[in-house]
């Protein structure tokens, strides 16, 4: 539904709810100005609503959470059920019939589609729960502690985690807490070519690139320190960025040759996002371990590492006491959601094309980019998108591109900027999103254009939440 009236809300106001999470909330965590943030009261399918009465539509799903929407009939009824009947369970120890449900079904959707047979996981209740089980469990095959992961790469902070995580500041107050179990290697972003050979898209790579990260990645391997290379298939927070056609492939073969294991982390990428049910589906390349989360719950926080028997198998039996859990490990709540939510996305997806409205927004972005527009390098994926907002000379301009986003607010669209510089305007709306509402939203970006080429200060001044 397009962004139009306001409704009358009872309760209080942004301006006052900025105030007080300003007095009750620990600094750095929620952005606070005069126009930034929004406080969400309700959201429906692509739209959310916030305190004061306006309607946005929402491009980025929720940091990619609502990938079927908000308020799923079928996933909140799952919810409302279980939550009535047995909400909390006892993980490793008593858990429910919820949780062999949703491990049977993780394998069905993953490994075993991939003809890899069966598949066993391990639950966790963030990304970065995820991420943490394939290290250690990468760790246990290989009997080799470190990592290779990417330049631009997230994948979550916990300490483990933001040990791979090379985009931003995040790790740098606390690097002297940090073990140094990572070794970073470039992200083939051919739109800003780590190698140096200058600015194209993924389809025209040059070939010297690949032959470049084979040579770093087999001797980053090669002093047997590292037992596997992590990876996001396409780079999400890191600015949006589809690799070329060799990347993974690649990795692949190299992991192969080097007796190391491949972590693809599709937090971002799976259950559809990208197009096929994982990204890494689009270049056939099966992983030894896979990292999935966000939309995987349905709203509510769950996620897993999957992998085929023979390299989750490197776990012992349990003696009473499990090596790896939590608390809230496989919740009855959260897997009979996760349930729900599989069900509902594998019914539904084909008739959502994904691919052909990604296709659409992609057209949409490409149109934006004419010379003299400080809107360059759209690049995309079904609905994962990207476009950079740069100044003259090409280079990165955070600054616009946070008064970009705050002026689609004001304007009805929810959309963030993120990236390495965090110039690049991110789009992952819920797939459920209509080629109308696209279309709408990609007007709402040219109007804004319009309105900077027309009056280059006429932007609000707010920065962009990262
Ligand atoms: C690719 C990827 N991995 C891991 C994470 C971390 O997930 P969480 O924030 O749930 O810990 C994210 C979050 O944005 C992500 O995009």
């Amino acid at each position: 539904m397009i962004p139009a009236q306001k409704t009358q809300i009872p309760g209080p106001r942004s301006s006052e709810l900025c105030t007080r999470l300003r007095r009750w909330e620990s600094r750095n965590v929620t952005f606070l100005s005069a126009d930034f943030p929004i406080f969400w009261e309700r959201a429906e399918g692509v739209n959310v609503w916030d305190v004061d009465g306006n309607r946005y539509l929402d491009l980025t799903a929720g940091f990619g959470v609502a990938a079927l929407g908000y308020s799923v009939p079928g996933i909140a009824l799952a919810g409302r059920t279980q939550l009535e009947r047995l909400a909390i369970g006892m993980g490793d120890v008593h858990p429910s019939a919820e949780k062999a449900r949703l491990l049977e079904a993780l394998s069905r959707v993953t490994f075993e589609a991939w003809g890899r047979g069966e598949a066993k996981s391990i639950l966790g209740c963030s990304g970065s729960d995820a991420v943490e089980a394939a290290m250690k469990t990468a760790c246990l095959a290989t009997g080799r502690p470190q990592l290779i992961a990417f330049r631009g790469s997230y994948h979550g902070l916990a300490y483990g985690a933001m040990e791979a995580t090379e985009l931003g500041d995040f790790r740098k107050p606390f690097l002297e807490q940090m073990a140094g179990r990572v070794r970073f290697l470039p992200f083939p972003n051919c739109w800003r070519c780590p190698w140096g050979r200058g600015e194209r898209p993924s389809s025209e790579c040059d070939p010297g690139c690949r032959s470049a990260l084979a040579a770093e990645l087999k001797a980053a391997l090669a002093t047997r320190a590292a037992g596997a290379i992590l990876v996001e298939p396409m780079l999400g927070r890191g600015g949006m960025v589809p690799p070329p056609d060799w990347f993974l492939p690649l990795l692949r073969e190299v992991a192969d040759e080097e007796g190391a294991l491949l972590i693809l982390d599709e937090i971002f990428t799976g259950f559809f996002r990208t197009g096929p049910r994982f990204a890494c589906e689009r270049w056939k390349v099966v992983p030894d371990l896979l990292c999935v989360g966000k939309p995987l719950g349905g709203g509510f926080p769950i996620s897993a590492c999957i992998g085929p028997r023979e390299v989750m198998d490197v776990w012992p039996e349990s003696d009473g006491e499990a090596l790896h859990t939590s608390t809230f490990l496989g919740s009855p709540l959260g897997c009979r959601m996760a349930c729900a939510f599989l069900e509902e996305i594998e019914e539904r997806c084909p008739g959502l094309a994904v691919e052909e409205k990604g296709g659409r927004l992609l057209a949409g972005l490409r149109d934006l980019t004419f010379p003299g527009s400080p809107l360059r390098h759209a690049r995309g994926s079904g609905l994962f998108a990207g476009v950079e907002v740069t100044d003259e000379g090409g280079r990165p301009n955070p600054a616009l591109a946070g008064r970009w986003s705050t002026a689609l607010l004001q304007a009805g669209v929810i959309l963030l900027a993120g990236g390495p510089d965090r110039h690049v305007l991110s789009f992952t709306p819920p797939l459920v999103v209509t080629g109308e509402e696209l279309d709408w939203s990609i007007a709402a970006l040219r109007s804004v254009l319009e309105r900077l080429i027309a009056q280059p200060g006429s932007l609000p001044l707010s920065m962009s939440k990262l």
